[in-house]
């Protein structure tokens, strides 16, 4: 008697048909690939690659890398997990060097919150946004309300809020920035909605181009598209651009004209190597100041600006914290998104204290200042050197053009890659700068992300990395296997040889 299979009820067929088409390459199939050849190498079982280290230099993650938790955040975090601990304040102090403002700061969190073991509100302690408002009028000059602020798992799921409010129908788009960090394409395709791309313009360091902006616009809105919202990431994630100043009042100008929401993703705040961060907030409240404003029309403009402790010094990513900021909104909307963040009943208790603390570090005069200064600037500097580093090996290397790190922590290079290796890659059927990332994995154990991974202009070729991993030995490695690429491949094209899949 045959036993047939049991009959399930979801098939790849049957399930919700908009998952299936959201991308997400920064955890696509080149970074699968390297967790092979990582648990490989640890096994023994590696002998026969070409390299001894895989280098995830994919994904901003940079605890995983060489990122060292911050000790303040750290000390007061295992004492809001383990409360008994305070107890023996004079134990921590003597024994493993405890500050007295640690024991503090602990305490008053954990008056705030009782336990991290407990729900909180669902926007998030309201001690905890009043510290964050206070951050932003210390940044910004101008008040802040923590009414107006939404404490969040991440920026990620403040995102994922904000488009599910948004998006009211498949015909609702959203003008993206291309290249892009692929959560708002991948979010707007499971929400079933439109990604209207607008391109930055990499000639000009990838600031916006307005008339490239109004243009998608002017096309989306023939196509029968509802525009509702412009978002912007500064700095940007994968360009690694800071905006100047203009570019974000004439993105403000624009949004105010034609009545759209504008989305700031400022994860990166912090992370800025040339100049200062100016925030959108800031920029709207001068705008709102100036005579730009005569007829009022930046009066009703709404602006959501998120940050995150994932980023900047902090580094707190698997912590899942962060923040939204609303200016501008209509209350009933307001009283939507508040309902729809209290589904997921509310972010991380943990990752809140990280908000907290990451607005409110040690100050000058707290007996914790001098190391958190030390390493939040050692931090700092490592990476900028890192991202000179790389950017000096990018400009020696043939056929490639970097823009110079202006903030975030990537490079977004563009390979002009010999007519050889793009027949190569057409046999193998993948794009050119997969077919160039895939081979770099393989040849050396750094795992970046193509381009098209983030969307670029049609005909170009570029790879994002981080400049997160410690070392230059694997800088070397990419310098090494670009010269053998492009020679293999100049040879390529004057052979017609096409079989290097
Ligand atoms: C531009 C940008 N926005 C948002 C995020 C998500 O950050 P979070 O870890 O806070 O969800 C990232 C992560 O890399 C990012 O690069």
């Amino acid at each position: 008697m045959s036993v047939s299979a049991p009959k399930r009820s979801l098939n790849i067929d049957n399930i919700n048909p908009h998952i299936k088409v959201a991308k997400y390459a920064v955890r696509g199939e080149l970074a699968t690939r390297s967790e092979k050849y990582r648990a490989q190498l640890a096994k023994g079982e590696g002998k026969d690659l070409p390299f001894d280290t895989v280098i995830n230099a994919n994904i901003g993650n940079p605890q995983q890398l060489d990122q060292k938790p911050i000790t303040f955040f750290r000390q007061v975090a295992s004492l809001l997990e383990n409360p008994l601990l305070l107890e023996n304040a004079g134990v921590l102090e003597k024994s493993f060097g405890y500050k007295k403002d640690v024991i503090e700061r602990a305490k008053w969190l954990l008056e705030s919150v009782k336990s991290v073991g407990a729900y909180s509100q669902s926007n998030g302690a309201p001690g905890f946004r009043q510290s964050v408002a206070e951050y932003i009028e210390r940044r910004d000059g101008y008040p802040s309300s923590p009414d107006n602020i939404y404490l969040s798992a991440g920026a990620s799921s403040g995102v994922n809020a904000l488009l599910h409010i948004i998006c009211s129908s498949p015909e609702t788009g959203l003008l993206i920035p291309i290249p892009q960090y692929p959560l708002y394409t991948a979010s707007l395709a499971v929400l079933n909605a439109k990604c209207v791309p607008y391109y930055l313009d990499e000639s000009k360091a990838w600031g916006t181009d307005i008339t490239a902006i109004k243009d998608a616009l002017a096309k989306a809105r023939s196509e029968g598209t509802d525009v509702r919202a412009i978002v912007v990431i500064n700095p940007g994630n994968p360009t690694g651009a800071s905006l100047s100043t203009e570019d974000m009042a004439s993105v403000l100008e624009f949004a105010a004209n034609e009545g759209l929401v504008v989305m700031a993703d400022e994860v990166y705040q912090t992370n800025v190597f040339e100049g200062e961060f100016t925030s959108f907030k800031k920029a709207l409240r001068d705008l709102q100041k100036s005579d730009a404003n005569k007829d009022g029309k930046f009066d009703a403009l709404e602006l959501a600006s998120l940050h995150s402790i994932s980023k900047g010094m902090v580094g707190e990513c698997g912590h899942r914290g962060g923040y939204f900021e609303l200016v501008g909104f209509d209350e009933e909307v307001v009283a939507e998104l508040y309902k729809f963040i209290s589904i997921q009943l509310c972010p991380p208790v943990i990752g809140q204290c990280m908000v907290e603390m990451m607005v409110h570090p040690p100050k000058e005069g707290d007996p914790s200042y001098p190391l958190y200064k030390q390493e939040y600037n050692d931090i700092f500097a490592n990476l900028q050197k890192r991202a000179t580093a790389l950017y000096d090996a990018f400009r020696e290397m043939e056929g490639v053009e970097c823009q110079s790190p202006q903030g975030a922590m990537y490079l977004f290079p563009k390979i002009n890659l010999p007519s050889g290796a793009i027949s190569a890659a057409k046999a193998a059927d993948r794009t050119p700068d997969e077919f160039y990332a895939s081979k770099l994995l393989d040849a050396t154990g750094v795992c970046v992300v193509p381009g098209n991974g983030f969307g670029q202009k049609e005909g170009t070729m570029h790879f994002r990395t981080t400049f997160l991993a410690p070392g230059t030995d694997w800088v070397g490695r990419i310098m090494k296997f670009h010269k053998s690429f492009m020679d293999e491949y100049r040879e390529a094209k004057t052979n017609g040889v096409n079989g290097h899949a």
